[in-house]
This record gives C-alpha cells, structure tokens and sequence, in this order.
C-alpha cells in the first residue's frame, strides 16, 4: 500500500530537523515508502525542487544543526493557486503524503493543501519558541534552552566581577517559553516577557530589593516579544529611574544553530518515526506531539486553533529562587 512520500522543513529552522528528517527516511524506506525531500519548504514544492532521498543520502546528519532541506517562509503557497501548484508537483511523482517539520503555521497550510487537494498531510513540531499546542516540546527547543544558558552562566562571570546589571534577551516573537525556562535555568532575577506584564515601578523595586539583600549582580531575561532589541529600551528605562548601570546582550540567533542536545536528536527521531507510522495507519490533518513522555497524535484542529499556555506560577518561582 506504502507509495511515495515526501519531507519538507518550513518557517525558522531549528536544531534537530535534520534528526527528524532522517527518521521520516529511514523509518519511511524500512516500510516501503519511497522518499523525496522538497527544498526551501513550502517554495520549492511549487519550484518542484524535489530530490529522491535514499538511506545514505540521511548519514552523518543527525548531529547537524540548521536543516539540510533549507527552508523559506512562502506567500505563494497561501494562496490557492499556489497550493493548486504544489498537488500538481506531488501527484506527478505519485506522493500521496507530505510530512511538514515546522511550526503551526505551516501546519495550517498543509491542512488547507489536504482539504482543497486530498494529499495527507502530518505535521512534526520544530520550533525553538516551544509555543505549539499539542505537545510538550518542539524539536529545537532543548537545544535553544542550552545554548541561551552557556551563554548566560559566562555573562554572569563578569556581570559577578564588575557587579553589574545584565539585561539578556531570548528570543521567543510570540511567547516567554524560552525565556521563562532559560530564567529558571539560568537562576535568573526577572524574567520579564509580556504575559507576566511587570511596570517599570515593579521592575526596579524588586532590583533595589535584591541589592538590600547583599546583590551585587543581577541578570533579568528578556523575552523578545514583538521587537528585537527590546531590552536595549527596558535597560534605558531601568537607568533613567534608578541610576543602575547596565550591560545589554541579545543572543539572537545563536540559539537557532548549534548540534541538537541529545533530547532534540531523540524527541526528533521519535516523531518522524511517528510521522511515517501514522502515514502508514492512513492518517491526515495530525500532528505527531510528545505529551507526557508519549508520542501522541493531535489533530491540526487541536494545534492550530489553540495557544500553548505558559505555567503562570513559574513567575513566582523565578522570585523565590533567586531570593
Ligand atoms: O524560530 C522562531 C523564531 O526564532 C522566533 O523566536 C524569532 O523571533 C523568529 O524566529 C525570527 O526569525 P527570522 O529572523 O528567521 O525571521
């Protein structure tokens, strides 16, 4: 029954993709489906930049970070005749399932490529952010989370040293999760992201606090939110108010390279195992998660529609190790 399917990474890419395309090969081959990887996601699917993916053509990749497929954020392909395009380039190989390793953006148009065109579409979570619904983590995020927190433990070497304010942003454009686990993580004072809104009143009490306390140091995460370089404008307002002289480092995107930490490479392998097991079992429109150390199923209706919520109470957390 197997016939072909193809693998594709979409929107940002994220440290053990590549893990996550090999298991969809090899997993893929070792039940009889034929494999094709599309390059520069969504793009080159209308491009008809598909290559045949054979078992060696995976080797010496799980340890890569980035994505050997590329990936490209596509506006043609939101559109109908872009995705009209896309069935087209499919059927001509005979590829009935398309596997999508993104975020759930890119799982919203792979629904719409599956209700206008009947192709079967499963998605695999990649996003350092850790922001999709349906499953406890995303490929990428682990490492993300370690690469932030290397970085960090060195700042916090010299901001000990000069006893200074550091203001770190993380990035994170829609949500905190990265930045409130790296604060954990970090033994961060604040982690300041916009579903904790703290005021600037807030902000600088809980630092002169700190100081009453015998700190001499602090480190305040910032989630990126909307705007990079957000925590240059939070810095300058801490200044303005309390005189503190502060350092500002925005890591970027030097959490979305690196080798994937050995969760990633796991996580990543169990879900393009499951990713090719539920193409097998006839599925469409889900999403391969991990929740509760399980590897489950979750509908794109499930994913999509809901918003992964942060653990509120961690905010406190955060104030009360760091006391
Ligand atoms: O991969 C997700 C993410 O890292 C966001 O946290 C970040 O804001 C965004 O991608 C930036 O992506 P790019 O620079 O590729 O537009």
């Amino acid at each position: 029954m197997p016939k072909n399917l193809a693998v594709l990474t979409s929107g940002g890419d994220a440290p053990g993709m590549n893990a996550a395309i090999r298991a969809v090969v090899r997993v893929g081959i070792h039940h009889g489906f034929g494999v094709y990887g599309v390059m520069r996601g969504f793009q080159g699917l209308l491009d008809n930049e598909l290559v045949p993916l054979d078992l060696r053509s995976v080797a010496n990749i799980i340890q890569r970070g980035g994505t050997i497929l590329k990936t490209a954020r596509s506006k043609a392909f939101y559109e109908e005749p872009g995705r009209a395009r896309a069935a087209e380039v499919l059927r001509a190989r005979d590829i009935s399932h398309l596997v999508v390793i993104g975020g759930d953006g890119s799982f919203r148009g792979a629904a719409k490529l599956n209700a206008e065109h009947g192709i079967c579409v499963i998605g695999i979570p990649g996003t350092i952010d850790n922001d999709i619904a349906g499953t406890d983590y995303s490929v990428g995020f682990d490492t993300a989370l370690n690469t932030a927190l290397e970085a960090i433990d060195r700042i916090r070497d010299t901001a000990a040293s000069h006893e200074r304010l550091f203001l770190i942003e993380v990035m994170g454009r829609r949500t905190g999760h990265l930045a409130l686990d790296v604060g954990i993580a970090a033994g961060a004072e604040q982690v300041l992201v916009h579903e904790n809104p703290l005021s600037m009143d807030d902000i600088c009490t809980r630092l002169q606090q700190g100081q009453l306390r015998g700190k001499t140091s602090s480190i305040l995460i910032v989630g990126e939110a909307e705007k990079e370089g957000i925590a240059v404008d939070i810095a300058n307002q801490i200044r303005e108010r309390s005189g503190l002289d502060y350092r500002v480092t925005i890591l970027g995107h030097t959490q979305r390279g690196g080798s994937p930490s050995a969760r990633d490479r796991v996580l990543a392998s169990k879900l393009g195992a499951g990713a090719v097991e539920a193409a097998l079992d006839g599925e469409t429109n889900v999403m391969i998660g991990e929740q509760g150390g399980r590897i489950v199923r979750v509908p794109f209706a499930q994913v999509v529609g809901g918003r992964k919520q942060i653990d509120m109470k961690l905010f406190e957390l955060v104030d009360i190790l760091s006391s």
